[in-house]
């Protein structure tokens, strides 16, 4: 749901005064203009009491969308739906009709900033700018995807006739625990054929209609629209620098597992120095790689802190880890949460009814009801994400007193970081034994416990970081046309490749359609803010310890990866300075309230990380891994006819899908380029683009769009996981 901005009824006697504001910049000697100018001393007065009213009106039709939203989310019934249905299509109607009038501002000739930001913001509508029926159409494309890929099921590998796995919780579970390739690939594949496959012809007329939308808010395609936020016309150069500068950590990283999951799954599977296969990361999508940590750290024997028993222990409740969280933000000097917020938050799965588990954060618009909706279990990872979640309150609560229009992030990235940042601190050691969850038993490696916990952590932040990039890589050349939908695959493939050092564990063609098989993309949701967040939460991570003085640059016994802001009202009060801004500002003003810099920079996350890249860089020269990859062993050709083709030579026909794909290991996607040289463009290409090394940057770069703002965060809100909430709808990544 992706509202947009919306505008409220303004005064019809607006109109005159405006001509006169434009004509005036016209013909500043008219006398009877400079009788009216001096008249009137503010020509922009007209403007800023229109803009006063729409305020008023946005946040009237926001709360009122938001609480009905709410009642749905939290109350799956069908008269809640139809409700929240006819709400937003009214809110929607709203929001057209104001911003038409909006548009006819000559707000780009304001003279007041503030003003002309403001309108500038209003002015991006988004997808509601379609005429009605293309809207609707736009709309049921979007739904009909999303309903494809929350219903798909596929069989189980070991039991044909058992067709009932959906991907929550059933295969989630199964990428998670399974240390079978054969089920993995089987999951994998059944998977995209499920969802993504059936999804291609909806996507490219999705991609259609999109592109007329941003047309209608005067933008050249989608992608810009996406972009639009950013606010920086080098973003797209800013993003691919960030990468550049984290590519060693990520291929030390890469070269690290890669070995580890050939000790696990053998030669056959995991070739030494190839890209690694997409399905043994322990997760659909290889986008974060945690859950191959326990036979992959460092330290085996020494498993990472987990406090789970000691809060069903000390008999915690959801309320009580709330409390917690709400203690930690009050340590640094932030807001308590209002009391509003305790009596109508939903912190336990209710057993009356149906309700949406999917952890979310909702602001009200109306600066005092914000609350959570979270199916708190007691345990630990939902103990980082009620900190998490109330981050995104916290950042409510801060911005509440500015216009509607700026109560958001400064960028789409910084509302998912603020949460994020507390989290870095609450899954220390230090912090945990500080509340009294962890307790020192006998003697311990503390190095070898570090080196675990940072590679757990890398797991999970470093690995998401070409991942992130390259989802919105991809949709930006979509968007713009320079990648059309008969390579849609094969591209997408080509970046998994470049910047992942992935590959697929089958041939792929163009009759497959595998970004389809990742939610924000069927769900329309830009995803460049992850990585942004990512890169910039270390940037306040560490500029909060320095004014904390938990991490000195030259103090060995004070690493950033320790540290814990718990207490400092010093670190406290300047985040609270930047979240006061909402987007009121540019976003380099408010990272520079907090950091001293107005770039992002990758140097936090790099510092965080520095003992584990040191490590990383020594265990695999000692091993002798390369670092880096050559070119895949698979294939992207159009068809699947022709993959058959390919495959001829050895007279084997086929079928079954994993038999090919065993011959195909066996072939080498190389022989098979070269069997068809011009039917398979992409693997040549991906063979040259993947040098190792000296891989070359795309292009790249953009951003996302207009901040969902109604419903409730549930935009920004965030995950509920601790860690990249991969999955999920809107609020997750
Ligand atoms: C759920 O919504 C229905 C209306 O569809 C309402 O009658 C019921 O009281 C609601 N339940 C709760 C617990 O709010
Ligand atoms: C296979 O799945 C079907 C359907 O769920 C079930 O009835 C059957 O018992 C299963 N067979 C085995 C061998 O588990
Ligand atoms: C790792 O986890 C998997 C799945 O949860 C389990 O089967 C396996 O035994 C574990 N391995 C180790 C070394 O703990
Ligand atoms: C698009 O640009 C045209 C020409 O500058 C302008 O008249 C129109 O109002 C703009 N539309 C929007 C939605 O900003
Ligand atoms: C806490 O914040 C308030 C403003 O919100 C400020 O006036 C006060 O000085 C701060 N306290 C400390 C100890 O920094
Ligand atoms: C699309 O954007 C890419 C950068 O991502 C650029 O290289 C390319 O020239 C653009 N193509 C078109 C058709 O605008």
């Amino acid at each position: 749901m992706t509202w947009d901005r919306m505008a409220p009824g303004a005064p019809l006697r607006l109109v005159p005064l405006l001509v006169l504001v434009v004509l005036g910049l016209v013909s500043a000697l008219d006398p009877a203009l400079e009788e009216a100018a001096a008249r009137d001393p503010d020509p922009e007065a007209a403007a800023r009491e229109y803009l006063r009213e729409l305020d008023h009106d946005t946040g009237v039709h926001l709360n009122r969308a938001s609480l009905a939203e709410w009642a749905y989310a939290s109350n799956l019934t069908e008269h809640n739906l139809k409700r929240k249905l006819e709400v937003s299509a009214e809110v929607a109607a709203f929001q057209k009709e104001a911003w038409h009038r909006t548009v006819h501002f000559p707000w780009q000739t304001f003279r007041d900033p503030d003003l002309r930001r403001q309108f500038r913001k209003y002015s991006v509508l988004g997808s509601a700018a379609l005429p009605p029926e293309k809207f609707e159409k736009l709309e049921k494309l979007t739904s009909e995807m999303e309903s494809i890929y929350s219903t798909a099921k596929i069989c189980d590998y070991f039991n044909q006739t058992k067709c009932d796995l959906s991907l929550e919780p059933d295969l989630v579970e199964l990428l998670t625990h399974s240390r079978d390739a054969n089920e993995l690939r089987h999951a994998w594949v059944e998977w995209r054929r499920a969802s993504g496959e059936k999804c291609r012809g909806l996507f490219e007329r999705y991609v259609a209609l999109s592109n007329e939308a941003a047309a209608l808010n005067n933008f050249t395609d989608m992608s810009e629209m996406w972009l639009e936020p950013y606010e920086a016309k080098d973003f797209r150069d800013q993003v691919r620098e960030l990468w550049e500068q984290l590519r060693p950590l990520y291929e030390q990283l890469h070269a690290y597992v890669r070995r580890k999951l050939q000790e696990q799954y053998g030669e056959a599977e995991v070739s030494r120095d190839g890209p690694i296969p997409a399905h043994l990361l322990g997760e659909m999508w290889s986008s974060t790689w945690k859950n191959v940590a326990n036979f992959s750290a460092p330290a085996v024997a020494q498993p990472p802190p987990d406090v789970s028993p000691a809060l069903k222990q000390q008999g915690y409740t959801p309320l009580r880890i709330f409390k917690l969280a709400e203690e930690f933000f009050i340590s640094l000097n932030m807001s308590a949460m209002p009391d509003l917020f305790w009596e109508r938050s939903i912190l336990e799965k209710p057993a009356d009814r149906e309700i949406t588990c999917h952890a979310s954060a909702w602001d009200f618009y109306d600066a005092k009801d914000f609350r959570i909706k979270q199916c708190t279990r007691v345990d630990m990872e939902h103990m980082f994400t009620a900190h998490h979640e109330m981050g995104h309150i916290q950042y409510f609560l801060q911005y509440k007193h500015q216009p509607v229009v700026y109560r958001e992030g400064a960028n789409p990235g910084f509302h998912e970081a603020v949460g994020d940042v507390m989290s870095l601190s609450v899954s220390t050691p230090k912090h945990l034994r500080q509340v009294g969850l962890l307790r020192d038993e006998g003697p311990r490696d503390d190095d070898a416990s570090a080196l675990n916990y940072l590679f757990l952590q890398a797991l999970q932040k470093v690995a998401f970081l070409p991942y992130a990039y390259l989802m919105d890589l991809w949709r930006w050349d979509v968007f713009n046309g320079s990648v059309t939908s008969d390579e849609y695959n094969c591209r997408w493939w080509r970046l998994r490749e470049q910047y992942q050092g992935i590959e697929p564990p089958v041939d792929r063609t163009e009759e497959d359609f595998d970004p389809g098989a990742k939610y924000h993309i069927v769900a329309s949701v830009p995803y460049i803010r992850y990585f942004v967040s990512y890169v910039i939460q270390f940037q306040f991570h560490r500029a909060l310890c320095l004014e904390a003085g938990q991490f000195d640059p030259n103090d060995p016994m004070k690493p950033l990866y320790a540290c814990d802001i718990y207490g400092s009202t010093a670190a406290g009060n300047k985040l609270k300075a930047m979240l006061q801004l909402g987007s009121s500002r540019p976003w380099p003003e408010a990272l520079e309230a907090v950091t001293g810099s107005r770039r992002m920079d990758a140097s936090g996350l790099l510092d965080y990380f520095k003992p584990l890249y040191e490590w990383l860089k020594a265990e695999n020269a000692r091993t002798g891994e390369r670092v880096g990859w050559g070119p895949s062993r698979r294939a992207c050709v159009s068809t699947r006819d022709e993959l058959e083709r390919l495959r001829r030579p050895d007279d084997m026909m086929d079928a079954n899908k994993m038999e090919v794909d065993k011959m195909d290991a066996e072939m080498g996607g190389a022989v098979a380029a070269a069997a068809a040289p011009e039917a398979v463009p992409e693997v040549a290409a991906a063979a040259a683009a993947v040098v190792p090394e000296a891989a070359a940057p795309a292009a790249d770069a953009p951003v996302p769009a207009p901040a969902p703002a109604a419903v409730a965060a549930p935009s920004d809100s965030v995950a509920d996981e601790v860690v990249p909430a991969a999955e999920a709808p809107v609020d997750r990544r």
